[in-house]
């Protein structure tokens, strides 16, 4: 079986990371661990965009030499990824000369292929997107449609890749592929987008007197790469396009790209267009998720509303802030974030819900039986049945989906099943009337519903199911591969060690 091979956006390196880039990193790393659960052999690729203009002006506001600049900036990042529990396999930075030679030898391949021209060039610019528009975009958005602010006219010789040529192949094969770019509204955009207009040629060099700050373009030393082209590049380079094409053969096609909608177009025209031109096969899925507000407005650097994962880190943990953002909502929809929202969801799903059910749980054992409870015929209470049902029947569809809200939503129906559980048996009693044997049944059921949670949240909250598991005595190694092949309910013993609550509550006051 091939490699699992899923890839995140290459972040711009002109300021720290925020929540927008962790969300991605999040997602992308539940995938990621999901697969591996489910036995797949999985390569995930993330890493740093650093050349570019407004990356240079970063460092000069800095007063930085702008390679130390990127290096620093290259390290926040990788810091963040250690914090969140981000299981990458390679981080790529574009300044490596590994990639380097691969955006070389791209242009010269399409080059001779015909597909890039020299002419003259007209047109808006918004720096800080380092993105051209054309008239009818920025009239419309009365400036830069990304970030609103006001764009340049430029006006110089450059190098082009002719897009053009490539449109109505590219419209044809996202009819035929409907399951390209997901989720469906992305998908209508995209395909309504080049049915109602006309693709420009892409402009894929920046003089150097202008830019300096870029991957040399091969054909003209007079040129730098443009960095949307240069960045893309990554998917490929970072995968041993030209230094391994064992592993290249391996990894190829991606299966998955994640990224948000800001950048779909770059990835759903220009991209598959390169890889086209270049003849390599077409990604199976392009997924455009959607964007982390503060009220009406996208949290962004140039926007000034940034929150900064560290920060949160330490109010909520790190398995805190990964299932609020995986669990509140569905990954292809906006998100408003406010702490009013973490608070709630935090307290009552992860404090009440599946803290409590485990504390309790372990306490009970403890106090009835010392820590270990063992059975020696499977009694599994009926009202569990359709949920574990339920839980191997659809979990890995859900995941597979990237519906991860949903996935999460049958796991927390059979945690509250297991809470209702407890108050209906009321255990308690059972140990006043000496009822031992039920007692013990009752208990063991529920630690095995516990490891089965334990194995399902793992790509969720990856410290917290590992701590469930080292609670319940079990070797985390059950984590390491195709545990999701061994989940149903199993006779055996527990010999466990009930720890501190998993999940504190949080008070309000943590905001201030
Ligand atoms: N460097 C380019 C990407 C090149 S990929 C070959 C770039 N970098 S970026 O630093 O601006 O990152 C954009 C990406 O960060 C988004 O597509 C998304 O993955 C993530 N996000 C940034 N802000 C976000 C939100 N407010 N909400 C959700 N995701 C956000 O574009």
């Amino acid at each position: 079986m091939s490699d699992f091979y899923l890839t995140t956006p290459l972040y711009y390196v002109n300021a720290s990371p925020h929540i927008g880039h962790a969300y991605t990193n999040v997602i992308s790393d539940c995938m990621a661990r999901f697969r591996r659960l489910n036995g797949e052999s999985v390569f995930f690729l993330t890493g740093t965009d650093e050349h570019g203009e407004k990356i240079k002006k970063a460092a000069e506001d800095c007063n930085e030499d702008v390679e130390k600049f990127v290096e620093e900036k290259a390290q926040t990042f990788k810091s963040l990824w250690k914090q969140l529990n981000i299981s990458y396999d390679f981080f790529i930075r574009t300044t490596e000369k590994s990639h380097v030679d691969v955006v070389s030898k791209v242009i010269k391949t399409v080059y001779d292929k015909g597909d890039i021209y020299k002419s003259k060039y007209r047109g808006f610019y918004c720096l800080p997107c380092e993105s051209f528009w054309t008239e009818s975009q920025v009239k419309e958005a009365a400036g830069c449609p990304d970030c609103k602010r006001d764009v340049e006219i430029i006006e110089e010789d450059n190098y082009f890749f002719k897009l053009s040529k490539y449109q109505e192949w590219l419209l044809e094969y996202l009819k035929n592929n409907p399951g390209f770019v997901k989720p469906k509204t992305r998908y209508n955009e995209v395909v309504s987008f080049l049915e109602r207009n006309t693709l420009e040629d892409l402009c894929i060099s920046r003089p150097k007197k202008r830019l300096g700050w870029g991957i040399d373009f091969p054909l003209d030393n007079n040129y730098v790469v443009y960095v949307w082209f240069d960045a893309l590049i990554n998917y490929i380079s970072g995968a041993g396009y030209l230094s391994d094409s064992d592993k290249f053969n391996s990894l190829w096609p991606v299966d998955i790209h994640f990224m948000a909608k800001d950048i779909l177009r770059h990835h759903a025209i220009f991209w598959p267009i390169m890889l086209k031109a270049l003849e390599l096969e077409m990604p199976r899925v392009i997924f455009a998720h959607g964007w982390w507000k503060i009220g009406e407005d996208k949290i962004s650097k140039s926007r000034g509303n940034i929150v900064n994962p560290l920060e949160l880190i330490k109010t909520i943990g790190v398995d805190g802030l990964r299932y609020f953002l995986l669990r509140e909502v569905p990954v292809g929809v906006d998100g408003n974030f406010s702490w009013s929202a973490i608070i709630n969801r935090l307290n009552s799903d992860l404090a009440n819900d599946l803290g409590n059910l485990v504390y309790r749980t372990l306490n009970m054992a403890e106090k009835y039986f010392k820590g270990v409870v063992q059975v020696k015929e499977l009694h599994i209470p009926e009202r569990f049945k359709p949920h574990l049902d339920c839980l191997q029947n659809d979990y890995a569809a859900s995941m597979e989906e990237v519906d991860f809200s949903s996935a999460l939503d049958k796991i927390w129906k059979f945690i509250n099943i297991m809470n209702k559980h407890v108050e209906d048996t009321k255990p308690w009693i059972l140990w006043k009337e000496k009822k031992l044997d039920e007692l013990n049944s009752f208990l063991f059921s529920l630690l095995e519903g516990i490891r089965i949670t334990a194995i399902y949240i793992y790509p969720f909250m990856p410290s917290t199911s590992e701590a469930i598991l080292r609670q319940l005595g079990i070797d985390n190694d059950v984590l390491s591969s195709n545990a999701l092949k061994d989940v149903a309910f199993r006779i055996g013993k527990f010999r466990v060690k009930k720890e501190e609550p998993l999940f504190p509550r949080i008070e309000s006051e943590s905001s201030d």
